[in-house]
């Protein structure tokens, strides 16, 4: 783990009793697909009695409602059009990560292969962006997440009280993978899975508009050779320090 440049007390001269200022943390967790965000940011959610939110499912829900629609991955001003136009509700429920629009729910439609590639499209849309960061900023308003995505701690909420970028291994995170699909049933060999991954690294870091990048103050977490629970104890720990410093 890396510290990166962040001071854990740095914000021991904030004001504790700023009324304006959220009583629970906002916890942003960035970083590749298949660096176990999800799995780590339910947990540590779990473990703080906080709302888990998964920002890529977002962006997959309108993915998938792109498709049913039949609009041009390459129009992306109809794409915000659509994102604009719509009422999304997106919420933790029985376990699952659940995403409704306009009612309809899309969750069982989320992680499929068509999805996979349709949402490395619809995220470069810039418009699509602007409609879901601004839900994902009201969702973080009042504390008490842990949310998770590409651009969490450079757009959505920059000045979080824990950042964290996790990040892993290429061919790990291939592996990770390779077996969450392998348990759902869907035959992929592990070289495709690790070209479909190098492919979305691409299209993460290329992106024009909220590309995934480790801002300076996030802590940077490999968690290669870890497990989840040690990860989760590291974001733990973090919050703890953070917590004190702001009440001394
Ligand atoms: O985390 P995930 O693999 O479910 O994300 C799905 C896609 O959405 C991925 O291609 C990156 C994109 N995404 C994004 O651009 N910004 C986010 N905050 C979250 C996900």
């Amino acid at each position: 783990m890396d510290m990166g440049h962040s001071q854990p007390c740095k914000h021991q001269a904030m004001p504790t009793k700023d009324p304006a200022r959220p009583k629970k943390l906002r916890i942003a967790i960035d970083g590749p697909a298949g660096a176990g965000k999800s799995t780590v940011a339910r947990k540590v959610a779990d473990i703080l009695g906080y709302t888990y939110l998964d920002t890529g499912a977002m962006y997959r829900a309108l993915a998938v409602l792109a498709l049913d629609r039949k609009i041009s991955f390459d129009d992306h001003e109809a794409l915000g059009e659509m994102a604009a136009s719509v009422n999304m509700d997106a919420r933790e429920d029985d376990g699952v990560f659940r995403v409704w629009i306009d009612g309809q729910e899309f969750t069982h439609r989320l992680r499929t292969p068509e999805t996979d590639r349709a949402v490395k499209l619809i995220s470069m849309a810039q418009p699509v962006r602007r409609v879901l960061v601004e839900i994902q900023r009201e969702l973080a308003r009042r504390g008490g997440v842990v949310m998770e995505g590409r651009d969490i701690t450079s757009v959505v909420i920059p000045d979080a009280e824990v950042k964290v970028f996790l990040t892993a291994d290429v061919n790990e995170r291939a592996r990770r993978r390779w077996v969450d699909l392998k348990n759902r049933g869907i035959d992929m060999s592990f070289e495709e899975v690790l070209a479909e991954m190098q492919a979305r690294d691409a299209k993460d870091l290329e992106r024009e508009w909220g590309k995934l990048v480790k801002v300076e103050d996030a802590v940077l977490i490999d968690s290669t050779d870890m497990s989840i629970d040690e990860v989760c104890r590291i974001i733990v720990g973090l919050c703890e320090a953070r917590q004190r410093c702001s009440t001394v």
